[in-house]
């Protein structure tokens, strides 16, 4: 299952993507955690020290790896330089699975332990001025839609990206690869300001949405959020003591988080395991056909100087019942 949190600047994201994480990894489940956020923070969050969490690989640095390994004999993709991010896979191309091991994996993921579990940590990298282009050819969250565009996850495993609700994913097809999307939402005009934009965008691709009110402090805030979202709210969280102890460097064990807030994340749990039944990766292939005609026409053609768009296989599903080639 592949999840999504986004949101605006400060909302909690981070703070919910690794309490989520945690979640999940304490109920034994394989878990890829991917730090693809303009402020790198999710390591810290998931109590990596400093120096350890600022020396993870940069998925943004081992691009070239990546697509290398994912092309596989792919006859389609005459080379890696070709392969942009939303080049979508075909015969001959490799593809990912959540709890195996791959070179992607041994380049790109670090183990973190967790209480009564752990999670592979993938990081995009820290972001520079030219990574925020609407069209960047280098983005470092194309390696992330990649590795989504190419992995076949199935039921009770999980990837969980905390990222950023910028122009970058509208623009690559980024913000259609989720089985499931968390908006986080302060109760703020500011705060659903965000999820309206990216309510927008969702609202012709079949993206399921669902709004987790973060520091709420009252019944005020929960109707002020419902009256703005509707239906879209899931949960709200209010003030964690324990995401407070854990920012202080102290960390209590994860069974002492507040019973409200796990109660909350057993919601999120549920409705991203409900999604499911809905997934359609016909669909989801002909979305990433769609984003790559769409990225290749408006500058991928013209930087790599080839047909991209001779690069998709008309037959090809993404889907849990193919082989990965070796
Ligand atoms: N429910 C909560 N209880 C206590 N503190 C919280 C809660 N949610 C968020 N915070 C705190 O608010 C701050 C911002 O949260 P966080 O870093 O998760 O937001 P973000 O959306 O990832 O921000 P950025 O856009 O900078 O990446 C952090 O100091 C975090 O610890
Ligand atoms: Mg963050």
């Amino acid at each position: 299952m592949k999840i999504a949190f986004v949101g605006k600047g400060g909302s909690g994201k981070t703070t919910l993507s690794a309490l989520f994480i945690r979640h999940l990894a304490a109920s034994g489940a394989p878990v890829v955690a991917v730090d693809a956020d303009i402020n790198q923070h999710l390591g810290a969050a998931l109590g990596l020290d400093e120096e350890v969490a600022v020396g993870l690989p940069a998925m943004g640095a081992r691009l070239p790896l990546i697509k290398d390994y994912l092309r596989g004999s792919n006859q389609r993709i005459a080379s890696a330089a070709t392969m942009i991010k939303t080049t979508p896979p075909g015969e001959g191309s490799r593809l990912l699975r959540v709890g195996e091991n791959n070179p992607v994996y041994d380049a790109c993921a670090r183990p973190v332990e967790l209480d009564g579990g752990d999670a592979r940590l993938m990081v995009t990298g820290p972001f520079t001025e030219a990574d925020l282009g609407v069209s960047c050819y280098h983005s470092k969250t194309g390696a992330v839609e990649l590795c989504l565009n190419h992995l076949v996850d199935g039921r009770s495993e999980y990837v969980v990206v905390d990222m950023t609700a910028g122009s970058d994913s509208f623009a690559s097809g980024m913000f259609t690869r989720f089985d499931m999307t968390f908006l986080v939402a302060e109760p703020t005009r500011k705060g659903v300001s965000v999820y309206r934009q990216y309510k927008d965008y969702a609202r012709d691709f079949d993206v399921a949405l669902k709004v987790v009110g973060n520091k709420v402090q009252g019944q005020d805030d929960i109707d002020f959020l419902r009256a703005e979202v509707g239906d879209d709210l899931l949960v709200t969280v209010g003030h964690s003591d324990w995401v407070r102890a854990m920012e202080k460097g102290r960390p209590p064990r994860f069974e002492h988080l507040e019973d409200a807030n796990r109660r909350s994340l057993s919601a999120l749990q549920a409705a991203a395991d409900a999604t499911y039944e809905l997934r359609d990766w016909e669909r989801y292939t002909r979305q990433m056909v769609h984003f790559h005609l769409k990225n290749a026409n408006s500058w991928g053609n013209e930087r790599t100087g080839a047909d991209l768009a001779a690069q998709i296989d008309p037959g090809f599903v993404l889907g849990e019942g193919l082989v990965a080639t070796a």
